[in-house]
């Protein structure tokens, strides 16, 4: 069907949509990750300048952070929805776009179908917790006890998120321009090989900044990789090079 077809109908728009809506999210991420968090560090944890950059610039970086995660969601699935055959045979030997393409766009998926569920049931669970706590303290009223706890789980997953972002990307933006054709798997058990080791890896991470294997405070040891933004580039670095390396050896004919 014409309306259905990859490079020139439907999907194109819903492809470019898609892009836009992940970029702002994304860039968001970046921002708070890269900028936000360090520079509001410098405040000091009671600064009345803090409260009030919580109120005015994060709750609306926050804003638009968790609705461009909800439109990226709901396009990239859409995407599936648009495109004509997308599903057929996905993951088998008889897939319509190829297991290389359906490996990597698989990986690429869950990964930012994870970041999503970090950004609403962890992020801005924790986020709303500090933006009430900054508006009560600016109009004079009682600290919260449960503001810093809140705020710190919310940079885990943030930082999680951030650490996810890279192999992410590069597995969505592989599934149409990399992984196909040159890269191709030729068995359907290597291309399943790849994205439950990548799922397991994956989940391990997710269990740590959820607290899940030690606890959130920062004297655990298994919270280094959400220490510093540093800390999280490295990680989120090496995350990259072992999956990628996967994908070479379990992706590649
Ligand atoms: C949240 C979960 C997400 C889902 C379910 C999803 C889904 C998809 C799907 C199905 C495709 C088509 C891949 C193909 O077969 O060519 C795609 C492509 C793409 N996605 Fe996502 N995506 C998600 C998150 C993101 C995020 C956060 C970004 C950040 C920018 C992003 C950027 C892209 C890009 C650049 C492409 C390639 C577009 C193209 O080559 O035309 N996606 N995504």
């Amino acid at each position: 069907m014409e309306i259905l077809d990859p490079d020139t109908g439907l999907p194109v728009l819903v492809r470019a949509l898609h892009v836009l809506a992940g970029v702002a999210w994304i860039g968001l991420l970046y921002y708070f990750n890269l900028v936000q968090v360090p520079a509001f560090a410098g405040f000091g944890d009671e600064g009345k300048a803090r409260n009030i950059a919580i109120d005015k610039v994060a709750r609306r970086a926050l804003w638009w952070f968790r609705w461009a995660a909800v439109a990226t969601l709901v396009l990239g699935l859409l995407i599936i929805g648009v495109t004509e055959n997308y599903m057929e045979g996905f993951m088998s030997e008889e897939s319509a776009y190829g297991l290389g393409h359906n490996g990597a766009i698989f990986v690429g998926m869950l990964l930012g179908i994870t970041m999503a569920a970090n950004v609403w049931m962890v992020i801005w669970k924790n986020q709303r917790v500090v933006l009430a706590n900054a508006v009560n303290v600016l109009g004079g009223g009682e600290a919260d006890p449960n503001a810093a706890g809140a705020g710190r789980r919310a940079l885990l997953a943030s930082r999680q998120n951030f650490i996810f972002s890279f192999s992410m990307l590069w597995f969505m933006v592989g599934a149409a321009h990399l992984y196909p054709g040159a890269f191709d798997a030729d068995s359907s058990g290597k291309a399943w090989t790849f994205v439950i080791i990548s799922v397991v890896i994956g989940g391990i991470l997710q269990l740590n900044a959820l607290g899940k294997l030690g606890g959130t405070a920062a004297t655990n040891k298994l919270l280094w990789p959400y220490e510093s933004h540093k800390n999280a580039l490295i990680t989120g670095g090496v995350l990259f090079v072992v999956l990628y390396v996967l994908s070479e050896i379990l992706l590649k004919a």
